[in-house]
This record gives C-alpha cells, sequence and structure tokens, in this order.
C-alpha cells in the first residue's frame, strides 16, 4: 500500500526477525523494539538467511533495500512507523498490555497486526483506545519465505484495516488468508494442531520414532499438501466420481478410533527427553544455520517448480516477480512522464551477491542480464506487456555489443539510461548506458538490435500500429541527441 512506508517490529524473535526482514527486502526501513541483549545479533543473522534465500528465489531485480534499526524502547520503534507488527511471545496478558502502548505511541494512521497463533483479536484489542486498526496478522516461519498469512479481525475491527493490510502484505509477495470467523487457532494452526497431537501419540506409544513420523510425512502426503492441499487431494483419492465417492469409501472409517484427536499425551519429564533425543539423532549433528539454509532451499525449489506449474504457492510467486519487474522499472507508470528528449532512465537495481566473481566485482554474464531486463523496461514502456506478448508477440534480441567501462561491487546501486539510436515497426536499435547510482559514473554500455517477433508464426513481423507508433515516437523525440561514443563499435582486428 503506497501510504506505507515505515515499519516497526515488536519481539523479534524468531517470527520478528523473519518479518523485520521481509520489509527490510521489500525496500522498507524498519524500527525494531526488544528487551533481549542478543535479539539484535538474531535478528541480523535471520536477514542474512533471507538476503541468501531472496538471492536464489527470484532473478527479479533487488530494488533498494530498507534499514533495520534497533531502539530502546516501544513508543520509539512505533513513533513513526505507518504499519506494526507485533511478535511477543504467546500469552495473552503480555500481548494486550503491549498493544495497548502500542496505540498510544503510534500515529494515528497507523495499523497494528499481531502474530499471534491462535488467541482471539476480540480480546486482544479490547484495551486499545483505537482498535478499529487492529488485526490479526499470522505467519508462518519461516516468514521472508513462506507466503501465507492469515489475517483475522476482531469484533471492533475497521473492515477498513482488514483490506490495508491484506494489501500491503500481499505487496511483500504473500498470500494473505481472511479468516472470516474468528476462532482459536484460526484456520492453519487447528490443522497443525491435530497433526502434531497425533504425531506426539504415535512416538509415546512407540509406534514410530520422530524420523518415521516425519517420513509418513514428507515422502507421501506432505508432497501433495504442497500444492493440493486436503480436499483438493481427496477430491482426486475419489476417482471420477470425486468428493461424494471418497466420503462414501472413507466417510465411515472417520468414527474408527484412528486418531485420539482432542487427548494430548502428558509431556513429563520423561517423554520429554524421548522426543529430544530421538530429534537430536534424527538432526544427526546438522547445525541450526546448515538446517535452515536446508529448508530454505528446498522451500525455494519447490516454489519454483510451483512458478513454472502457475500454480497454488508458484502463482503468488509469479505474481510477485511482475511487481519486482515494474518497480525497478522506473518511469513505467511514474507520477510524471519521462523527458522521452532525453535518453530513458527506466532500470534500476542492486548488484546481487550472486552476480559477482572472485574479485568482488559483478561478473560479466550478469551486466547483458542487467541489460536484457533495462531492454524489457523499455519495451513495457512502449506497450508490451503479458496481453501483448501473447496476442501479439514481443521485440526479441538480435544482436548485443557490450563495452566494460568500470567495475561495480557487491550490493553496489546501478540505473540504465536508454537511448534510440534508430527504430522503425520492426525494429529498435538502441543503447544502454549502466550508471553507478551514487557516483553517476558510467559502468558500461550495450549496444541491441531488437526485433520484433509475431507470437503464432515466430517470424520476424511489424508491431501492433499503437506500439510501434510509440517506437517512432521516441525515435523522433530523441533524433537531436548526439550519438554516444561507443555506438557502432566493434573490436578491431590488429593489423
Ligand atoms: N514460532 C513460530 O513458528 C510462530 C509462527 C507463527 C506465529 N508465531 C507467533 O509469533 C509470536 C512470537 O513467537 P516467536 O516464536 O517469535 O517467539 P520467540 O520467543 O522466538 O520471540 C519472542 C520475542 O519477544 C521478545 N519480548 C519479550 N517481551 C517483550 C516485550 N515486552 N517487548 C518486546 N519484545 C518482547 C523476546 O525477547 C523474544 O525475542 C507469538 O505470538 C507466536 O504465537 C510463532
Amino acid at each position: 500500500m503506497s501510504s506505507i512506508r515505515r515499519c516497526a517490529v515488536i519481539g523479534a524473535g524468531v517470527i520478528g526477525a523473519g518479518w523485520a526482514a521481509r520489509f527490510v527486502l521489500n525496500g522498507f526501513d524498519v524500527s525494531i523494539h526488544d528487551p533481549q541483549p542478543e535479539a539484535e545479533r538474531r535478528a541480523r543473522a535471520t536477514l542474512a538467511n533471507a538476503m541468501r534465500a531472496r538471492e536464489r528465489l527470484t532473478l527479479a531485480p533487488i530494488g533498494k533495500l530498507g534499514e533495520l534499526c534497533f531502539v530502546a524502547t516501544l513508543a520509539e520503534a512505533v513513533r513513526d512507523a505507518d504499519f506494526i507488527q507485533e511478535n511477543a511471545p504467546e500469552r495473552e496478558e503480555l500481548k494486550r498490555a503491549l498493544l495497548r502502548d502500542i496505540d498510544v505511541h503510534a500515529p494515528a494512521a497507523a495499523l497494528i497486526a499481531s502474530s499471534t497463533s491462535g488467541l482471539l483479536p476480540s480480546r486482544l484489542q479490547a484495551g486499545m483506545e483505537h482498535p478499529g486498526r487492529f488485526l490479526v496478522g499470522h505467519p508462518f516461519n519461516p516468514v521472508y519465505l513462506l507466503p501465507l498469512v492469515e489475517l483475522c479481525g476482531g469484533r471492533a475491527t475497521d473492515p477498513a484495516s482488514i483490506d490495508a493490510a491484506h494489501d500491503f502484505y500481499a505487496s511483500l509477495g504473500m498470500h494473505p488468508l481472511h479468516v472470516r470467523k474468528e476462532i482459536d487457532g484460526f484456520v492453519a494452526d487447528r490443522l497443525l494442531e491435530a497433526l502434531w497431537r497425533e504425531a506426539l501419540w504415535l512416538v509415546h506409544d512407540e509406534v514410530a520414532t520422530v524420523s518415521e513420523v516425519d517420513d509418513a510425512i514428507r515422502y507421501g502426503a506432505g508432497l501433495r499438501w504442497a500444492f493440493m492441499g486436503t480436499f483438493l487431494t481427496y477430491r482426486l483419492a475419489g476417482g471420477e466420481a470425486g468428493m461424494r465417492h471418497f466420503l462414501a469409501q472413507f466417510g465411515p472409517a472417520l468414527k474408527l478410533p484412528w486418531t485420539k484427536l482432542m487427548d494430548v499425551p502428558e509431556l513429563t519429564e520423561d517423554f520429554i527427553e524421548k522426543l529430544a533425543d530421538q530429534s537430536d539423532r534424527q538432526a544427526a549433528g546438522a547445525s541450526l544455520e546448515a538446517l535452515e539454509q536446508k529448508r530454505d532451499d528446498c522451500l525455494i525449489a519447490i516454489m519454483q517448480a510451483l512458478r513454472a506449474q502457475d500454480f497454488a504457492s508458484g502463482k503468488t510467486l509469479a505474481a510477485y516477480e511482475e511487481k519486482l519487474f515494474a518497480d525497478a522499472h522506473r518511469g513505467n507508470g511514474a507520477a510524471t512522464p519521462p523527458d522521452t528528449s532525453q535518453p530513458l532512465r527506466l532500470h534500476e537495481g542492486v548488484v546481487r551477491t550472486e552476480w559477482i566473481d572472485y574479485n568482488n566485482h559483478l561478473t560479466e554474464s550478469r551486466y547483458l542480464q542487467a541489460f536484457g531486463d533495462a531492454s524489457d523496461a523499455l519495451t513495457s514502456f512502449l506497450g508490451v506487456d503479458a496481453a501483448y506478448r501473447a496476442s501479439n508477440g514481443s521485440f526479441y534480441t538480435a544482436e548485443t555489443h557490450l563495452i566494460h567501462l568500470r567495475e561495480i561491487a557487491c550490493l553496489e546501486p546501478f540505473f540504465v539510461t536508454t537511448q534510440i539510436l534508430h527504430g522503425d515497426e520492426k525494429r529498435i536499435h538502441l543503447f544502454h548506458l549502466m550508471h553507478h547510482a551514487r557516483t553517476q559514473e558510467p559502468l558500461a554500455s550495450a549496444e541491441q538490435m531488437l526485433l520484433h517477433v509475431d507470437a503464432k508464426t515466430g517470424r520476424v513481423s511489424a508491431a501492433s500500429p499503437e506500439v510501434a507508433k510509440r517506437v517512432l515516437a521516441l525515435r523522433d523525440d530523441q533524433a537531436g541527441l548526439p550519438a554516444p561514443a561507443q555506438a557502432g563499435r566493434a573490436i578491431q582486428k590488429r593489423k
């Protein structure tokens, strides 16, 4: 949501640190308050994990990162915040007291969300002066990667707060799920808790070890859950007659005492020891950091595979990437249209950590990637969008000449300016110049020839009259610009 500029995080344990990382990666400055002296170190480690995961998740450009700032008091943290996420321990009295304080010290227009896993929002907001702006925003660990966030309002929540939080979370690449009925545990934790109880019983009753219980999930149902959930999966298990047949066949078994449901095994010292000991053996000495990275890499592998299917969380990832490209393609949809008589500044980014070579500098192949993104920014400026690509076609790069001028280091910001050297209905001859965003120094240039290719025939074709008109207009607007020094160059053969 455009009115949100600064975020505050109250309580930066596992979940608060995950939120802080997601906010920072999306360009928001974050003020954090947590009385624990170790909280800052842990939050910065989480941010490093999140950066690593983000590099692997998508090739979409990373924009300007936000900054983390730890402050000594809650009042200081929320004073200038537009969005506040509370993540203190799951104790109702503590949360109610914190939310009252947040409400007193936050700006009047700020939204306030709690990460509670299951406490009722009506009870949490009861002591607040302005309860209309409060809601539950329940995330899943790791918050910087998992898209789901459950939204639940209390009796006093203004529906507009739910809508605003929905838009904000979606802009961070998340999938907000509105839990319309206020209920302990919301939707996801009710399901997870039922499974967790049964898993504990299976270990308690010596039916299986912790590792065997995990295998029973990850080699079977867990793989299906990642994209179909429970109901769609069982629909298929019912064959051609679908859910009706599935219920007829397996419905009666629900009455058999297969599960213990509400019974909970007593968490005696002996049982806790048994669970912890088996869990240690399962981890086989792997560190927390190694397991977190393995978890993140596997989540990324699943989301990327689902993106190729345009399904479930893969659809969310694809939509997020579209937004990241649109954000990076500055000038597209900007309030003031760019001056088309000058080279256009349509694309900017940051040198990602995976783009660097052994000298800590941007490696060669990634220059082409950045210039390719700049060409996409130009064609999108000229009116080529997803609908145009599907019905008409798009511009393909036929030829590129790169010249390297200066190096740029890891995480440094850059922008690209683009000049049209020639253009007609079928081709765009252009010149990109990459600049360092802080020093403005030119870093590299790319001269490219783009050809318009028809979506159906795969052959070079004229662009639509509308797009062709924009190409010609831009060519004419820039006709008076001097030819760049590097344009038209080729590597000379020594005589
Ligand atoms: N861990 C999960 O998987 C998970 C998932 C979703 C939601 N949640 C919810 O998120 C919230 C936080 O859970 P967590 O797992 O991050 O717990 P945690 O114990 O890791 O972190 C809680 C943090 O709150 C801090 N804190 C304590 N008192 C505070 C105060 N007065 N002001 C500010 N900070 C204070 C603690 O120092 C600690 O760093 C809980 O409501 C929990 O139910 C947890």
